[in-house]
């Protein structure tokens, strides 16, 4: 497995022990976010998994420390650039892929699952055409793959419930109903994960997938998490021309000044998010269908939203925090 470490890693290696599947980890020394996890860390984090220790980067690494000349039935994949930014997502999202496909191959699997996203489906920034031309290359390799695409996680849309605790308003792009999506919890992503190594019906597919439930907006977001904490819902507007501007700026001035290309990147990528849904597009009319997003599971964002103002759970956001 690769990319065992980050969200959906730890919660899919996790489901694949529970289910029997004998579980081997490609890892870096220094895992998690900022290098947190040393490799006792990790190995308490992924108990029950074998753990080997390289650099997914590099194809040497990947074959001797990684594939070892073991034979596999599948490689599962979770793994992703932790930033997004392009330098980073061409290196991991699709370079280091395409050299751990190769490796899978001389180790003799035949079977590929992918964690992708469902915003390829409108590659607009780097690290969804990173995603799209690996995804592109697992398609024609002649593995049998499952690609899977989900919409968003419970992390990504739970950055405001400090905030929001602590007296603020919730922060909304326009009037909060621009865009929706079918959130996807963890646990039950890692299970969909799982069932495509012997569910016949996602093999050779590109598979997007949500949670269950109706879709949500940003809007019902914030008024749900009120509600949670018994107060009234105030909402804070920011206008998308904000962001427009600021992407506008910082693509500017990183012509004279590179280093600033990357936060011109983040910028986009905040822009997309804010008015992109996380739902299945009909490439027909570039339309966001909630009906034709397929769900699965049974944890809402809503359920996750008690837990973690119970302080049942916690959420480690990692490098893509927004707010
Ligand atoms: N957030 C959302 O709402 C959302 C929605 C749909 C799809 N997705 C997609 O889901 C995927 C996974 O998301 P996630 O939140 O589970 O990711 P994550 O927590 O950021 O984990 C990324 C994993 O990739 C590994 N990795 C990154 N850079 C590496 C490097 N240079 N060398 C070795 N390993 C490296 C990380 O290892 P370390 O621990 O060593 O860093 C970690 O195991 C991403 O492709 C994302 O685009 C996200």
């Amino acid at each position: 497995m690769l990319g065992a470490t980050g969200t959906i890693g730890q919660a899919t290696a996790r489901a694949l022990i529970e289910r029997g599947h004998e579980v081997v980890c490609f890892v870096r020394r220094r895992a998690g976010v900022g290098g947190a996890l040393n490799p006792d860390d990790t190995a308490r984090l992924l108990e029950g998994a074998a753990l080997r220790f390289g650099d997914v980067i590099d194809p040497t690494s990947l074959a001797r420390d990684g594939f070892r000349g073991d034979r596999f039935d599948a490689l599962v994949s979770c793994l992703a650039s932790r930033t997004g930014a392009s330098k980073d997502a061409w290196a991991i999202d699709h370079r280091a892929h395409l050299h751990a496909l190769e490796a899978a191959r001389e180790a003799g699997i035949t079977q590929f699952v992918l964690l992708s996203a469902i915003c390829v489906q409108k590659p607009l920034l780097a690290f969804q055409q990173a995603k799209l031309a690996f995804e592109n290359a697992l398609i024609g390799s002649g593995l049998t793959y499952s690609i899977v695409r989900p919409t968003a996680f419970f992390k990504s849309l739970s950055g405001q419930v400090d905030r929001v605790r602590r007296g603020k308003p919730f922060l909304i792009f326009g009037d909060g109903l621009i865009t929706a999506c079918k959130p996807i919890g963890d646990n039950d992503l890692a299970r969909y994960l799982v069932d495509c190594l012997d569910d016949a019906s996602r093999h050779k597919r590109v598979l997007p997938i949500g949670g269950p439930g109706d879709a949500i907006t940003p809007r019902q977001q914030g008024e749900h998490l009120f509600h949670l904490l018994g107060r009234k819902p105030r909402f804070k507007h920011v206008p998308v021309r904000l962001l427009d501007t600021i992407v506008w700026g910082l693509g500017a001035l990183s012509r004279f000044a590179p280093p600033l290309a990357e936060k011109a990147e983040l910028g986009r990528i905040g822009r997309y998010y804010a008015t992109e849904s996380m739902l299945v597009m009909d490439p027909e009319t570039g339309r966001y269908d909630a009906a034709a997003t397929p769900s699965t599971g049974t944890e809402t964002l809503f359920d996750f939203y008690a837990r973690l103002i119970a302080g049942e759970v916690s959420i480690e956001r990692g490098d893509h925090a927004v707010f």
